[in-house]
């Protein structure tokens, strides 16, 4: 049993500070397979397609391999395995099944460099960004067996002559986690395999983003001794195969993290009458932010900034917890903008694996596409006003440079819709009252923040602002929850508010059982 409550910070080193680390982590970039064509990993065993899809290292926008499209037939072999291995694998003892993840655990500490560089490479996160990742990767890993420890150790009340106990049921059927590419690994592997911690089996399909980083889970979990078909991922385009997956029968939970669009498709699959169930799927779905932070007029200024830099540019804004607006007071405004402009210009833009990369570049050309067109609209509207950044390069990687973008009307697009780019707006106010009509212009409930050195002001502030986010902070930036220090998650269109991280996350993905008896 885990013995520390708060996550082992020591695994958060900087690479580029320490010379040793960057040898080793510049040699792992090095080392990652050229051309390699990933297979899909079902049953344990690599099938592939014949329909190819090229890996681009955003980076640079050259090919590092292929991996494959996945189509109907592909999603049904995987259920099959999933389903075969669920007897054998819902039998084993909790604690037996915590064991295989401490295993798990070893090597994914030993393989530090090989996950932390494929990061890099493949999603163009800066070597400290991945070094953050895999330390919240591994506090996943022994936080969800801590915490399955302590829900399988709760008591229920006995009297009356009855004794009573609580089972923590794996799921009937099969599971599914479909994962993003902006955490590839924290929680891109986080999803399947709480799932599969608390005795399911699961179909498992990575963004197609980031398949070279599902692929080490699945390496991963053979090297630990997992059985097969336990997690079989499946690679490619939602489209061909998913529907396959989301239409089952014996499909009992999904556990996704992506768009609020896609979310929603998936829901139209879950519930429609129209498909035959055996049960009512659980539906986790964490999704989109425009995640807000109001500064009031007693502040640090430089820290301000730094709370807004670090939050809206970190991992290129592609973050759903990313600082998308920020509410200033008008009275700090002069100070605060001067402040922001230098902080913004000292970040340099470059290759992922680069050293001295502080942002770099986007994860492909849609996103750039999509980005660069909200910056476009606003260069050529007279509602705002680009204060730093707005240069957007697609020539050789896909670098968006970090964009502060000034609002003047009371709505606009830039204040309600997410960008999930190293895009923010900034919006003035003159009275409290202001502020709330301005995070009203959307419904994402995730991250928000709010800055102040005045007591009064923060117990006037907190109560109400707290109430728009799901994770909500003072004092400080609106990313980086913590595994058992902040629970993940939002409601309204950001989610079903599922907590990752938390001890209750399990709960989603267990049938609680009571057995119950006379004496
Ligand atoms: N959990 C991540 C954060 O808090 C998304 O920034």
């Amino acid at each position: 049993k885990l013995s520390l409550k708060v996550p082992n910070n020591e695994l958060i080193i900087n690479p580029k500070e320490i010379p040793s680390e960057w040898e080793k982590y510049a040699e792992a970039v090095q080392k990652i397979p050229k051309n390699i064509d990933l297979p899909m990993i079902i049953d344990g065993k690599k099938v592939y397609s014949t329909k190819k899809v090229k890996n681009l290292n955003p980076s640079n926008g050259e090919a590092i391999g292929t991996y494959q499209q996945a189509d109907f037939s592909h999603a049904q072999q995987a259920i099959e395995a999933a389903l075969k291995a669920k007897a054998h694998w819902a039998a084993l003892s909790p604690s037996t099944r915590i064991q295989k993840f401490r295993d798990l655990e070893t090597i994914l500490l030993k393989w530090k460099y090989e996950l932390c560089a494929t990061s890099s490479v493949e999603c163009g996160y800066n070597s400290f960004e991945t070094y953050v990742e895999w330390a919240e990767l591994l506090d996943f890993v022994r936080f969800n067996n801590y915490f399955y420890a302590e829900l399988l150790a709760e008591q229920m009340g006995d009297g009356w002559g009855e004794t009573n106990h609580l089972q923590l049921r794996p799921l009937k059927g099969f599971t599914c986690a479909v994962t993003p590419f902006n955490f590839p690994q924290a929680i891109g592997y986080n999803l399947p395999l709480v799932m599969a911690l608390t005795g399911n089996t699961v179909v498992w399909k990575p963004s197609d983003d980031s398949v070279m980083s599902g692929y080490l889970l699945m390496l991963a979990l053979d090297e630990a001794g997992f059985p097969p078909g336990v997690i079989n991922m499946i690679t490619g385009d939602g489209k061909p195969c998913l529907p396959t997956v989301l239409t089952h029968p014996e499909l009992t939970a999904v556990n996704f993290t992506g768009s609020f669009a896609t979310a929603k498709a998936f829901g139209n699959y879950l519930y429609n009458s129209e498909y035959p169930r055996k049960n009512f799927p659980r539906y986790v779905a964490e999704t989109g932010g425009k995640d807000f932070l109001v500064a009031d007029k007693d502040v640090d200024i430089i820290d301000t900034a730094r709370c807004i830099t670090q939050g809206a540019f970190g991992r290129s804004g592609q973050k759903c917890s990313a600082n998308s607006v920020a509410i200033i007071d008008e009275h700090i405004w002069p100070d605060l903008r001067e402040a922001l402009i230098k902080e913004t210009n000292s970040l340099n833009i470059c290759n992922a694996v680069d050293k001295k990369c502080d942002v770099g570049p986007v994860i492909n050309e849609r996103q750039f596409d999509k980005i660069s067109s909200f910056i476009e609209r606003a260069k050529n509207d007279k509602n705002c006003k680009v204060i730093v950044g707005g240069n957007c390069d697609k020539k050789n990687g896909f670098y968006v440079s970090p964009t502060i973008i000034e609002v003047f009307t009371e709505k606009h697009e830039l204040l309600s819709e997410e960008i999930f780019g190293p895009v923010i707006a900034i919006k003035t106010y003159k009275k409290f009252e202001d502020i709330v009509p301005i995070i009203e212009l959307h419904n994402y409930r995730l991250t928000g923040s709010v800055i102040s050195r005045n007591e009064t002001f923060l117990e006037k502030a907190v109560p109400v602002l707290s109430q728009y986010a799901g994770n909500f902070y003072i004092n400080r930036k609106t990313t980086g929850a913590i595994v058992n220090m902040q629970p993940f998650g939002g409601d309204g269109a950001s989610g079903t508010n599922g907590k990752a991280g938390g001890k209750w996350y399990l709960l989603n993905f267990v049938s609680q059982g009571s057995i119950t008896r006379r004496h």
